[in-house]
């Protein structure tokens, strides 16, 4: 298994289901610092309940990508992307993945983890003949970006938008 050079003790694995908790528990933290970034931004209750299981359950369908970092044995992050119609705006790309989730526990972050599974994506995704990778983040997610930039992810379409109501 290829591991990254910055962090030695770093596994990606495939998705068990035992994994659930973990991911629903990252999943909500970074909702919640989205939403400390932005008090606007509106995460109806029990969201992740309804939006994570079937997003896993495409995810563990044909083409789908779910795989779990672990740091010395303890899960630390998790990359979730698919294929198909996820993007309208990349239909003009024949072979185009998407990753819908990547997130990092805190305490693991600036390790590499991150690079290392939008590495495996992409090398999973470029074995497969699959030749675009794209993904949403929200603009004040400054970090992200950051990060995005670092990985040579550069911007395709913008979504603009504006309050109606003060
Ligand atoms: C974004 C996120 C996945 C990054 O994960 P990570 O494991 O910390 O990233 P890595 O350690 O692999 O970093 C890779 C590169 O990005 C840079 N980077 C990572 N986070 C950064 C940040 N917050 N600010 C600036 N640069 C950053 C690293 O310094 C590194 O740079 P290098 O190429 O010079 O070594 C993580 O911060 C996270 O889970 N955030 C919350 C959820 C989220 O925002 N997900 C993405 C939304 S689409």
């Amino acid at each position: 298994m290829v591991q990254p050079s910055h962090h030695v003790g770093t596994e990606i694995r495939r998705y068990r289901p035992e994994d659930e908790a973990f991911l629903f528990r990252l999943f909500e933290a970074s909702n919640r610092e989205a939403k400390r970034r932005n008090p606007d931004l509106s995460i109806p209750p029990g969201f992740a309940g309804r939006y994570l299981p079937k997003t896993i359950r495409s995810a563990l369908g044909r083409n789908g990508f779910l795989r779990v970092a672990e740091v010395d044995g303890q899960p630390a992050g998790f990359i979730l992307a698919l294929t198909g119609k996820t993007a309208p705006w990349d239909q003009s790309r024949t072979r185009s993945c998407f990753v819908m989730e990547l997130h990092v526990a805190t305490r693991f972050r600036k390790q590499g983890v991150g690079r290392f599974l939008v590495e495996s994506a992409e090398a999973h995704y470029r074995e497969r003949g699959y030749d675009w990778i794209s993904l949403g983040v929200f603009a004040d997610n400054s970090g992200a970006r950051q990060f995005y930039d670092r990985m040579g992810f550069g911007e395709s379409y913008l979504f603009l938008g504006k309050k109606l109501r003060k």
